[in-house]
């Protein structure tokens, strides 16, 4: 079944993790052939051994402080390292830095924010790119906590281009909440 009104996406979410991660960032699979990518939080690995499984790049690789030993991931291991991705990741030249549910406010102030993302720039390819999922943003202040203001704030006064992509769109009892995924690309 496609999703309403979305001819270029039409990844049902619940098809697993890998279609969940293409969707999520607004990616096909072509878009990631023969790409270098690194996925941060990577939990179990899933995405990266299936971009590796798939043949769509040799270079993916995951990292994650929670790396736990896997079956799955055994055959790819030296596509995995455990640690936080607030240091330098230990990957250059890439194509793509993907961050999927795993940026959490409760991590960041705005200094290690910026941190955090002037040193992953320095990872990426000059036309590389950081995308983040989800940004939340809602509408009342219900008194849910998102990283939405402090990201937008440190990225306005930065060398940063950014995008935002609306993904979903959530109706609460007094409010809205906006899920986007956002794109930072450094300027040039
Ligand atoms: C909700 S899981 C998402 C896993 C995967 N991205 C997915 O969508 O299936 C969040 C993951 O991020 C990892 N994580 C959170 N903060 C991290 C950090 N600072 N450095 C490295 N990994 C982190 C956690 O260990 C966890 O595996």
């Amino acid at each position: 079944m496609l999703f309403k009104g979305s001819k270029s996406f039409p990844v049902p979410i619940a098809h697993g993790t890998f279609n969940r991660y293409l969707y999520s960032l607004r990616l096909q699979p072509q878009d990631l052939t023969s790409k270098r990518v690194a996925d941060c939080g990577c939990g179990n690995g899933v995405f990266v051994i299936d971009c590796l499984k798939n043949n769509i790049t040799t270079f993916a690789y995951g990292i994650d402080d929670d790396l736990m030993a896997s079956k799955a991931r055994e055959a790819y291991r030296n596509h995995f390292v455990r640690g936080t991705f607030q240091d330098t990741l230990p990957w250059g030249q890439l194509d793509y830095i993907f961050f999927v549910s795993s940026l959490f406010y409760q991590e960041f102030n705005k200094r290690n924010f910026v941190k955090m993302i002037d040193k992953l720039s320095k990872q990426l390819k000059p036309t590389g790119e950081i995308r983040i999922y989800p940004l939340e943003y809602i509408t009342k202040n219900t008194g849910d906590r998102t990283l939405y203001p402090l990201v937008i704030r440190s990225l306005k006064s930065r060398r940063y281009n950014f995008k935002l992509i609306p993904i979903e769109t959530n109706f609460l009892k007094n409010g809205l909440r906006a899920t986007e995924l956002l794109i930072i690309r450094p300027k040039g």
